[in-house]
């Protein structure tokens, strides 16, 4: 397991004062203009207040001293103050631009991972066609993102990578990093991981509950996390399966199974429902009737929301064609509600 040894003090200032340790390549250009500018503006900001003080004090206006007429031109002193701030423009939009450009374009052979953003949710997609809410990467391998938004304006911020993106909907935008420190699969090695993903653009009231943590794998290590996430209905027992599909489907954002019953949830709550009979009013109905939490209950409620309506809640639900959820998936969740218990 590489981790990074040997911090120099670049990187211990960068870690201490901004930001979190450095884990992509694009992380030490990027800190390196940042410190440039900061220390830059540091400088020039004492250095100016120090002589406005000076002057203040030093011409001051006291008794016996006259005013003397303003210089009207100073010819070395106007090219020094032209020629100098224009270097150091220069410098920094040239920095700052063969950075963007670098961030913007990933090499061709790049490992390609799609980005979902969705209110209030990441979802990433593997080219296997593995589907995960935690961001998984290969060390040491450029990998590049192809974000998308379901919905509104979300941004896709790594701060251990210093990469940034906006998610825009109705299009595509892409960046890329290549991330040079594993992270194991979920301990943290030195306090810092694994690392975090956070929405950088505010998207509604759960913008701030909009994260993920991002791990980063030996490439071996990668390959078959990879290859077990895109079987997981097969390799996983079905109730584990489905509890995995509940989450990323986002069914836990609109339905509680720790028998909350409040409408914060918009969906009736799932556990301890098993077997048991609940009021529903039918589609075009006003009178309720009794159901039982079947396996038949369960697959209409998912294929066909607005069939029965749990009395008190109201519809709302996505509707979930087969291409949103198969037979297979269905089937999984099913386990899963089966399995939740009553923890009233
Ligand atoms: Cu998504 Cu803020």
């Amino acid at each position: 397991m590489a981790h990074i040894t040997g911090l120099d003090m670049h990187s211990i200032l960068a870690d201490t004062l901004f930001f979190p340790p450095e884990r992509s390549t694009f992380a030490g250009d990027v800190d390196g203009l940042f410190n440039f500018i900061y220390y830059l503006c540091l400088f020039f900001f004492v250095l100016i207040i120090a002589a406005m003080t000076y002057f203040a004090i030093k011409y001051c206006a006291r008794p016996g001293h006259s005013e003397k007429p303003s210089p009207s031109h100073n010819e070395s002193l106007e090219i020094t103050w032209s020629v100098i701030p224009s270097i150091l423009v220069g410098v920094i939009f040239f920095y700052g631009f063969t950075g963007y450009l670098n961030m913007r374009e990933a090499p061709e052979d790049a490992y390609e991972i799609q980005v979902y953003a969705k209110k209030w949710q990441w979802s990433f997609k593997y080219p296997n066609g593995a589907e995960t809410t935690e961001l998984h990467l290969p060390a040491g391998k450029p990998v590049k993102f192809l974000e998308q938004s379901a919905d509104v304006l979300h941004s896709f911020y790594i701060p251990a990578f210093r990469i940034k993106m906006d998610c825009v909907p109705g299009r595509y935008t892409s960046t890329w990093a290549i991330p040079n420190a594993t992270t194991g699969s979920g301990i943290s090695i030195d306090g810092h991981q694994p690392y975090h993903l956070f929405c950088a653009e505010y998207c509604g009231q759960q913008h701030s509950q909009m994260r993920a943590l991002v791990y980063v794998h030996e490439p071996a290590e990668f390959e078959a996390w990879a290859e077990k996430e895109a079987n997981f209905l097969e390799t996983k027992p079905p109730a584990e399966a489905g509890a995995i599909l509940f989450q990323r489907k986002g069914c836990v954002q609109c339905h509680s199974v720790t028998g909350d019953r409040s409408t914060k949830y918009l969906g009736p709550p799932l556990n301890g429902q098993w077997g048991t009979e609940r009021d529903v009013i039918p589609r075009g109905s006003s009178t309720p009737e009794k159901v039982m939490m079947d396996e038949n209950y369960v697959r209409e409620s998912i294929r066909q929301p607005m069939a029965k309506i749990v009395q008190g809640r109201k519809p709302g639900m996505t509707v979930f064609t087969p291409s949103l959820l198969n037979d297979k998936q269905i089937t999984a969740i099913i386990a899963y509600l089966k399995s939740l218990k009553d923890e009233k």
